[in-house]
C-alpha cells in the first residue's frame, strides 16, 4: 500500500483538488459561473416568481405533430438522421436558413451559413478563432451574458459601449473606439444585439445601422451581430440585419431556439466566405458536426409546418406578457425607477433609485419570493448595479403580475432602510437564512 492509499479519502480528495487547480490552464480563470446559473437552483423553487430566466414559453408548440414528424424522420430518413454528418451542416437546412434570414433583407448563399449547436456554439468559435489573450471586444453595455462568458474563457477584454433606448451610440462607439486604440489595443469585433436587446430591451434605430457599421468599416473592425430575437417584434415589425447592409464586415448568428426550441440546439453563423472556411474548422475540432437528427427534425418542420404562424403565436404569447409586466410595473414600482419598454422579445431591463445595489438586495428579494438577475451579471466591468433584467417570457400573466407586486414590496422596503440606515450595501444582510444565489 502506498503512502498516499493509506491516508483517509477526504484528504485524498483535497490534494486531487489541489492538483488539477495547478494543472488548469490560464485560461480558466475566466470560467467562472455566470450569476443566473448559479441563481437557478434558488429561482425554480415553485414558490418563487422568476423575473429570472430567459426560458421561451412553448406551452404553445403543437407537441402531437412534432410526435408525429419525429416518428417520419426516424422511420424514412433513420439511417441518415442517426449517422455523422457535415461539419458544416446539412444542406438543406442551410439553404432553408438562408429563407429565414431572407424575411430580415439578408441575401446569402448556403455555402456561407454554418450550422452550430445553438448560437452559443458560434458566439464561442467566433471567439476563438478571433481573439488572442488581450484582444478587445466591443459589446454594448449591458451585454449577453452567455457572450461575455465566452469573451471572458478566451481572456478578450470586454469594453463596454453605451446604449440608449434607440440601441448602441454611435458617438459612445467612436470614442470607444478612440480610447482603445490610444491605449494601445487591438480591437477584434463589435459584438451587438441590434434586435429587443437581451438584457436591454431596446433596439437599434434603423438610421442608426448604417452609421455603426461606417464606424466599424472605417476602423477594420469586424461586426458580430447576434439576433436571436428578430422575428419576434410585437407589432409584426422586423428590422433590416445589418447583414443586409454588409456583406464583408458583418457575421450573423441566427438562432431556433426561440422561434422553434431550444433544447434542439439549432442555431448557425452567416460569414463572410473567407472567414466561414475557418469557423468550419474551428466547429469541426469541437463537435465534429453538429446533431444530424436535430437538423433534419428542424428541416422537416420548417418545411412541413407553418412555422411562421407558430412564430406569430409566439409573439402573440410574449407580448400578453408584455402588457403584464410593463402595467405591473406602472402600478407598483417606487417612485425613480425607470424601464425600458421593448416592442419584442423577452426582457425589460429596470433601473432603481440611487442607492440601491440589485446583487445585494437579491437574497432579501427571494425571501419575498421574487427573483431577477442583477444588471452586473450583464457587464464584464462590475458595473450594473443599479440595474436588474426582468424576464416576461416565462411566467404566466398572473404570474408577472404577483413577482412584480412582490418587487415593489422589496424596493419600497430597501429605500426605507436606505433612509434609515444609509447605505444598504454596508449593513448586515437580512434573511441571511436563504443561501446566497451566488452560492447556491
Ligand atoms: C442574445 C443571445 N444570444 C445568444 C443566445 C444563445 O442562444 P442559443 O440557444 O441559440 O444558443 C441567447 C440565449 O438566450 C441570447 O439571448
Amino acid at each position: 500500500m502506498t503512502s498516499q492509499e493509506s491516508q483517509p479519502p477526504q484528504q485524498n480528495r483535497g490534494r486531487s483538488l489541489d492538483a488539477h487547480l495547478n494543472r488548469y490552464a490560464a485560461r480558466t480563470a475566466g470560467m467562472t459561473a455566470s450569476e443566473i446559473r448559479a441563481l437557478f437552483a434558488v429561482a425554480s423553487r415553485p414558490e418563487v416568481v422568476s423575473l429570472a430566466g430567459g426560458m421561451p414559453n412553448l406551452s404553445a408548440l403543437p407537441m402531437d405533430s412534432l410526435a408525429t414528424e419525429v416518428a417520419r424522420l426516424v422511420a424514412e430518413d433513420g439511417q441518415v438522421a442517426f449517422q455523422y454528418g457535415s461539419a458544416q451542416g446539412v444542406p438543406e437546412l442551410r439553404e432553408q436558413i438562408t429563407e429565414v434570414m431572407a424575411l430580415e433583407g439578408i441575401r446569402a448563399h448556403p455555402d456561407d451559413v454554418v450550422v452550430t449547436v445553438g448560437s452559443q456554439m458560434a458566439l464561442d468559435t467566433v471567439t476563438r478563432i478571433f481573439c488572442d489573450p488581450g484582444d478587445v471586444v466591443l459589446a454594448e453595455a449591458p451585454s449577453y451574458v452567455g457572450a461575455l462568458g465566452s469573451f471572458s474563457a478566451y481572456q478578450a477584454e470586454v469594453v463596454h459601449v453605451a446604449m440608449d433606448d434607440d440601441g448602441l451610440i454611435p458617438d459612445a462607439l467612436r470614442a470607444a473606439l478612440e480610447a482603445v486604440h490610444s491605449a494601445g489595443k487591438r480591437v477584434k469585433f463589435l459584438y451587438t444585439i441590434p434586435n429587443f436587446h437581451n438584457p436591454a430591451g431596446v433596439t437599434m434605430a434603423v438610421e442608426r445601422r448604417a452609421e455603426v457599421l461606417e464606424i466599424c468599416a472605417r476602423h477594420n473592425v469586424l461586426v458580430l451581430e447576434d439576433n436571436p430575437y428578430g422575428l419576434l417584434g410585437f407589432d409584426d415589425q422586423t428590422y433590416p440585419a445589418l447583414r443586409s447592409m454588409d456583406e464583408e464586415n458583418v457575421v450573423y448568428l441566427g438562432s431556433f431556439s426561440k422561434t422553434f426550441a431550444p433544447g434542439l440546439r439549432v442555431g448557425w453563423a452567416l460569414a463572410p466566405h473567407a472567414v466561414r472556411e475557418k469557423l468550419v474548422l474551428a466547429s469541426e475540432s469541437a463537435t465534429l458536426c453538429p446533431p444530424t437528427f436535430n437538423q433534419l427534425l428542424v428541416s422537416r418542420y420548417l418545411a412541413t409546418h407553418d412555422w411562421q404562424g407558430q412564430v406569430k403565436t409566439y409573439r402573440e404569447v410574449y407580448s400578453e406578457r408584455r402588457d403584464a409586466m410593463l402595467s405591473a410595473l406602472e402600478q407598483y414600482m417606487p417612485p425613480g425607477c425607470t424601464w425600458t419598454k421593448p416592442d419584442g422579445g423577452f426582457y425589460v431591463w429596470l433601473t432603481v433609485p440611487e442607492g440601491v445595489d440589485t446583487k445585494a438586495m437579491l437574497p432579501r428579494a427571494v425571501t419575498q419570493r421574487v427573483a431577477y438577475v442583477s444588471g452586473t451579471a450583464f457587464h464584464g466591468d462590475g458595473f450594473g448595479s443599479r440595474q436588474m433584467r426582468l424576464s416576461f417570457c416565462y411566467p404566466t400573466p398572473e404570474r408577472i403580475h404577483e413577482g412584480v407586486r412582490r418587487l415593489g414590496t422589496v424596493l419600497r422596503d430597501e429605500l426605507e432602510l436606505l433612509a434609515t440606515f444609509g447605505n444598504v450595501a454596508q449593513r448586515p444582510q437580512l434573511g441571511s437564512e436563504s443561501p446566497s444565489p451566488d452560492t447556491a
